[in-house]
């Protein structure tokens, strides 16, 4: 049973219900997302109260630390509730420096699965993201030959559905067109709207927009407007920024990032805020 009094309710990817509010553990990995967290403890604290305030959708990836963020999830919360789907990701190793070389041939993408597989202790992957880009951002380039090797383990059973992600919109018509994808994520804010109409076009197709970097990422968000409309509601800035998204369109899911549980519980109580179409509208000023 999912709980939906979490604020958004539910979605569904392919035949998995979670709820719309989920949780991004990328920042449970030590600074700059290499290397064990400060706080070992109060890593697998964060998580396991994730699942308490009823999240079922947490966003990983074997690159986080590397191996740590998948690693704290399985001591955490392993046996994973049925409810519980985790989305992992893959497309991109780790260097020396802490950087993000593209990983995607079949090689790296097979490897890449059954690592995740292994650190998660999991036998299928709820959903894998296919990461594209570089840091900068999506790039262009064919998808074919790196999704076709994911279509490949999905037939083989070890991953049931597929998303995209820093992805073009040409790039993401290319993969559907060799199979179906359940999700997109990609940088997206309330200072970052270059997707607005990929929104409504994966809405229009009963697919979810998954922001990564709902907050601003390792750049918290700053806006004079958001502060101000903040202030007047009485609430966080950074409960606005997730009201907002939720408000935004139905198909977005949240999945913002914290190692702090109070900072979990503060946003999850937050993206509750009610917005007005005044507040909207002043928002909507900020990425415009
Ligand atoms: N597909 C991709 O290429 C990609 C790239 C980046 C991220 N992601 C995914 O997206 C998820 C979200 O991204 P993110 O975690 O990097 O960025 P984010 O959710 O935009 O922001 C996280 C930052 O906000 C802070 N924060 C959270 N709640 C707060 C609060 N209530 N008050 C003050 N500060 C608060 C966190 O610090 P504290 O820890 O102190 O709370 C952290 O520094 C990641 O966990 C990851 O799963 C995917």
């Amino acid at each position: 049973m999912v709980s939906t009094s979490l604020p958004g309710g539910t979605w569904t990817l392919g035949d998995l219900t979670v709820t719309r509010f989920g949780y991004g553990a990328m920042q449970l990995a030590g600074p700059w997302v290499m290397g064990p967290p400060a706080d070992h403890g109060g890593a697998l604290a964060v998580l396991r109260a994730a699942v308490e305030l009823g999240i079922t959708h947490i966003d990983t990836s074997e690159a986080y630390g590397p191996h740590v963020t998948n690693q704290l999830i399985r001591e955490a919360l392993h046996p994973y509730p049925d409810s519980l789907h985790i989305v992992t990701k893959v497309g991109a190793n780790r260097d020396q420096q802490g950087g993000w070389p593209p990983a995607r041939d079949p090689e790296s993408l097979r490897r890449s699965v059954h690592e995740n597989l292994e650190t998660l202790g999991l036998d299928v992957l709820d959903l894998v993201n296919l990461r594209l880009g570089d840091a900068a951002g999506p790039q262009p380039g064919s998808v074919a030959e790196a999704f076709e090797t994911l279509v490949d383990l999905q037939r083989q059973g070890l991953i049931r559905h597929l998303g995209v992600s820093n992805a073009t919109p040409e790039q993401i018509a290319e993969a559907q067109a060799i199979a179906p994808i359940v999700c997109v994520q990609n940088m997206y804010n309330l200072a970052h709207r270059q997707d607005d109409e990929l929104i409504y076009a994966l809405a229009e197709q009963g697919i979810a927009y998954v922001p990564f970097f709902p907050l601003g990422g390792f750049s918290p968000l700053q806006s004079s407007v958001l502060s101000t409309v903040a202030a007047r509601l009485e609430a966080a800035p950074m409960s606005v920024a997730l009201a907002w998204l939720l408000r935004r369109s139905p198909n977005i899911l949240l999945i913002p990032g914290t190692s702090s549980t109070t900072h979990l519980r503060e946003n999850v109580a937050g993206a509750a805020l009610p917005l007005s179409d005044d507040d909207l509208a002043e928002l909507d000023k900020i990425g415009r």
